[in-house]
């Protein structure tokens, strides 16, 4: 069985949706077991529930060490000023002592993100989260345009060649759209496919 890890950050629940849209679509690919976790968040309780944060997520809190344990790790987070939130970087920046070890070399990684507005940062959030995991020798995985809702031009609509996204406007009152979740799907799905022949 190829392992797949689905390992998010989500404030207000629009990625944490994403999430198991992603898992689905992988879970939909034989010969993978698929697992959803969740970095740890940084806010204090306090400032979270001030800022009616979703304090309910059920998905496990990940630790650095076990990234080493999967074939494939596909990674989703809000953006924060154009860049992925603060503490999807945090628990990154705790992989150094993997990757002196060499231990995701090979293995598969794949971004999906969120931003509130249409062009606040979907592209450079997936493509500079990308960096991180070159430097760690994974293998960068997208979504190809064999998804044809990537090409949809007649709907406020998020989803890229370099990973899904969902948009939440600014006041988080939007939640992703069937065609995003589609996307998110296609995503799991084809990182499963791919993981299944290089790791099953
Ligand atoms: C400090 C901060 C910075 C943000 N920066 C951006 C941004 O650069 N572009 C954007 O479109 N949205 C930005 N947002 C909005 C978040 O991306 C949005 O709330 C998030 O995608 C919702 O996902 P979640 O419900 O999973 O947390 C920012 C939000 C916060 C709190």
């Amino acid at each position: 069985m190829a392992k797949i890890l689905v390992l998010y950050y989500s404030t207000w629940g629009h990625v944490e949706k994403m999430a198991y849209a992603v898992a689905d679509g992988a879970k939909s690919v034989a010969g993978t077991e698929v697992v959803v976790k969740r970095v740890p968040e940084l806010m204090p309780r306090d400032v979270a529930e001030k800022a009616y944060a979703k304090l309910d997520q059920e998905a496990p809190i990940a630790t650095p060490e076990e990234l080493a344990d999967y074939d494939a790790i596909i990674f989703g987070t809000p953006t924060r000023f154009g860049m992925m939130a603060a503490q999807m970087r945090n628990f990154l920046d705790q992989t150094g002592g993997l990757w002196a070890q060499g231990k995701l070399i090979g293995k598969i990684g794949s971004v999906f993100a969120s931003t509130a507005t249409q062009h606040g940062g979907q592209e450079s959030t997936l493509l500079s989260f990308h960096t991180s995991l070159l430097h760690h020798g994974m293998v960068v995985v997208g979504v190809p345009y064999a998804e044809p809702r990537l090409g949809e031009l007649g709907a406020v609509q998020g989803g890229t060649p370099y990973g899904a996204t969902t948009l939440s406007a600014s006041d988080g009152s939007r939640q992703p759209s069937e065609a995003e979740l589609g996307i998110a799907s296609f995503q799991g799905a084809h990182v499963a496919t791919l993981a299944a022949k290089l790791f099953g």
